[in-house]
């Protein structure tokens, strides 16, 4: 540009692929609360470590020199370490060599089965309210969002629904439990309803399991694996970083039967190529030496859920059931009418507590005067959050 020149109107026309979508709404929230020193209950991570086994492995990985390319699907230990979980977990048989792959988080799995498998104008059903990722994956690789509704107040899958918006056109259904935001599980009746629907169908569905080991009351995670019928035309999902409390290592897994695969992986070689070495290395030992370790979350995130709603004692928040994930739901009709966005910005600012309106997962703003706050935290930050909940 020569000197002088000064350009207000861009240089090139570039019509943008994802015109709807800004910058999300956890960094909107995450970057508030730093802004007004408020604790920050918005965005799902936890504040405490991974256990210092698991760090210390990937020191010990690093300085034996795995620091080049892991392979393209994965280490082969975690490999084998995920297929021999699954396998002990739902009973389902995954062949480390052709089924499981190693992604950079759950978001790039996701991505990557949407971009294998979705064509311009096929159809893919989402339940809102939905995680963020989903819709631009979906609309990057030309296809088109279609909406079935968990509807407030208890965020039940409503299947008739499910069942009049599959058409010809419905290339893939989204499902996601234990559910972000609203803290939902699906029953074995929900799995075995969506089986009848999709059976006899080419849908492909990709199941969001990062919350996982996250399943309170006695229940049991409705894992897609465990489901046959399912599992042979399923990409399913998980993620480290949720399971061992490292979201900042981007480390997760996708499973799927080798035909299934093998298309992902087309797609999976040139988005990332290959994940952290040391630190898949790390996860694998650890998995093996403390199996418990996964398993024993759902206590650990069950005594947390008890410890934050007994903070509301005495509060004019209405909590809603939290049944898995470590998010919990709020209603604040008590307190105000205004809607949840602005709700949430004002709970920030003038409260310090952060916590992420749920309007922003429904495509049409649905507002039932709820937001989300993320109890993955420490008990004197959940404390301290509670002292100011209760003032509100
Ligand atoms: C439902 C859901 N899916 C996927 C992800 C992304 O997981 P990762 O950090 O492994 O990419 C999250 C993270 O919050 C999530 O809540």
């Amino acid at each position: 540009m020569p000197e002088g020149v000064v350009h207000n109107a861009p240089m090139i026309a570039m019509p943008s692929r994802l015109p709807q979508v800004g910058t999300t709404i956890f960094t909107v929230m995450s970057r508030l609360a730093a802004e007004h020193g408020a604790i920050n209950l918005s965005q799902g991570f936890p504040d405490f470590s991974p256990p210092v086994r698991l760090v210390e492995r990937v020191a010990h990985h690093m300085a034996e020199g795995r620091n080049q390319y892991a392979l393209m699907a994965g280490a082969l230990p975690l490999r084998e370490a995920i297929a021999a979980k699954v396998e002990s977990l739902y009973g389902a048989r995954y062949d480390v060599e052709a089924e499981i792959t190693v992604t950079a988080g759950a978001t790039q799995a996701i991505f990557t089965a949407v971009a294998a498998c979705v064509r311009p104008a096929d159809e893919v059903i989402v339940f809102a309210p939905v995680y963020d990722s989903y819709g631009p994956a979906i609309e990057l690789a030309g296809g088109r969002i279609v909406h079935a509704t968990l509807r407030f107040p208890d965020y039940r899958p409503d299947w008739d629904e499910v069942g009049a918006l599959i058409s010809p056109k419905t290339r893939m259904i989204i499902v996601n439990t234990p559910h972000n935001p609203t803290g939902t599980v699906w029953s074995a009746a929900d799995v075995a309803t969506l089986a009848a629907l999709v059976h006899g169908t080419d849908i492909v569905v990709v199941s969001d399991e990062v919350y996982e080991h996250m399943v309170f009351d006695g229940a049991r995670h409705e894992s897609i694996a465990r489901h046959a019928g399912l599992r042979e035309r399923s990409f399913i999902i998980s993620s480290f970083g949720k399971t061992y409390h490292c979201t900042g290592w981007k480390i997760a897994y996708c499973l799927a039967p080798r035909e299934l695969m093998a298309e992902f992986r087309k797609a999976h070689q040139f988005i990332v190529f290959a994940v952290n070495h040391p630190m898949q290395l790390a996860i694998a030992d650890f998995m093996a030496e403390a199996p418990d370790f996964a398993p024993g979350l759902a206590r650990f995130y069950q005594d947390k859920r008890d410890f934050f709603r007994r903070q509301f004692e005495g509060s004019r928040f209405r909590l809603l059931p939290c049944t898995g994930t470590y998010f919990q739901l709020a209603a604040y009709d008590a307190i105000a009418d205004e809607p949840d966005t602005e709700f949430a910005r004002r709970l920030t600012v003038e409260h310090g507590v952060a916590a992420i309106p749920i309007s922003v997962f429904y495509p049409g703003g649905d507002d039932h005067h709820v937001v989300r706050f993320c109890f993955a935290k420490n008990e004197a930050t959940l404390v301290a959050a509670g002292e100011r909940l209760r003032a509100v």
